[in-house]
């Protein structure tokens, strides 16, 4: 065992934070960019179907495991899962009812392509869901460097609810490519399987959610208009610049995930929730030029009061 894989990983935390998406939240939560609107909630369709998915495979896999570091992991990956997917639900209820119905067609095939997948061996299916996390790891860097740029003036309900969820995914970042090799170990044909679940994994999630923003933005008018296809491009080379590489490393030989560099923002942000009082919801200032965890200013104000 290498120096790097035997370092000992916390288990994730899960944390059931009680966002809310009222009625005066719009679909277009950041006025000046809804094409990165439509991509974030057309991403969102995909979470209420994968995510369940992943936890079932995850319960599976892990099943046969012994007792320790990687098992009980397992468990607080599908823990926060759960709090991912029913968040997104609810989320996803209000674009819904919003004026985007038509993405119920999305969900339909959603659940139809899970259903076939349960048909798959479990090897394959451990693969799809180590090889989806792999690409979480980009889109998590990606939302936190340019986290001025992206959510700049956006709801920050919406703002820091996707930000929660991707510190969570780089929190629990190396534990389904644990569960999947202490369940199907290191040979060639683990091996394979798994670079074969890197892509099918999240090249499924990026197609589903692809359908999802096309479909808001042909409903809104702006998919047949050169600006706002020059801008979705825009944020789609944002997105691939920093997916691939995470991709590409992931399908490596000998990959482990604790090779990822920690991003100092998400540390910051687990490290200040810890001292965010019970139940309230960690609320980012969207209007900050460097938009920095919200722990300390919601502290102050409590201090303040
Ligand atoms: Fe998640
Ligand atoms: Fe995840």
């Amino acid at each position: 065992m290498d120096k790097t894989s035997s370092q000992f990983t916390p288990s994730p935390t899960p944390r059931k934070i009680p966002f809310t998406f009222p009625d005066d939240l719009e679909p277009v939560w950041k006025p000046d960019d809804p094409e990165f609107c439509a991509m974030v909630n057309g991403a969102s369709i995909t979470m209420p179907f994968l995510e369940p998915f992943l936890i079932k495979t995850m319960r599976e896999a892990s099943a046969g495991l012994a007792e320790g570091e990687v098992k009980e992991s397992s468990r607080a990956f599908n823990m926060q899962e759960q709090y991912h997917f029913t968040t997104h639900r609810r989320f996803n209820e209000l674009i819904k009812a919003k004026g985007y119905p038509e993405l119920a067609a999305i969900e339909h095939d959603l659940k139809r392509h899970y259903e076939k997948l349960k048909g798959q061996s479990l090897r394959k299916r451990m693969a799809y869901t180590a090889g989806f996390e792999a690409m979480t790891l980009g889109v998590t860097k990606w939302l936190v460097d340019q986290r001025v740029e992206l959510f700049g003036g956006a709801d920050t309900r919406v703002a820091s609810f996707v930000l929660w969820h991707f510190v969570e995914e780089s929190e629990h970042k190396c534990v389904a490519h644990d569960v999947y090799k202490a369940a199907f170990g290191n040979g060639v044909g683990a091996y394979l399987a798994r670079v074969y679940g890197v892509f099918h994994g999240s090249l499924a999630v990026a197609w589903y959610s692809m359908r999802g923003y096309k479909a808001i933005l042909k409903k809104d008018g702006r998919w047949y208009k050169a600006r706002s296809r020059w801008q979705l491009a825009r944020r789609q080379w944002g997105f691939l610049r920093y997916a691939v590489p995470f991709l590409l490393r992931a399908a490596w030989p000998g990959h482990d995930p604790r090779k990822e560099k920690e991003l100092r923002w998400v540390q910051d942000w687990i490290g200040g929730y810890d001292r965010c009082p019970e139940g309230q919801v960690p609320l980012l200032d969207t209007s900050h030029p460097a938009m920095p965890v919200p722990f300390d200013a919601q502290n102050a104000a409590a201090n303040v009061a």
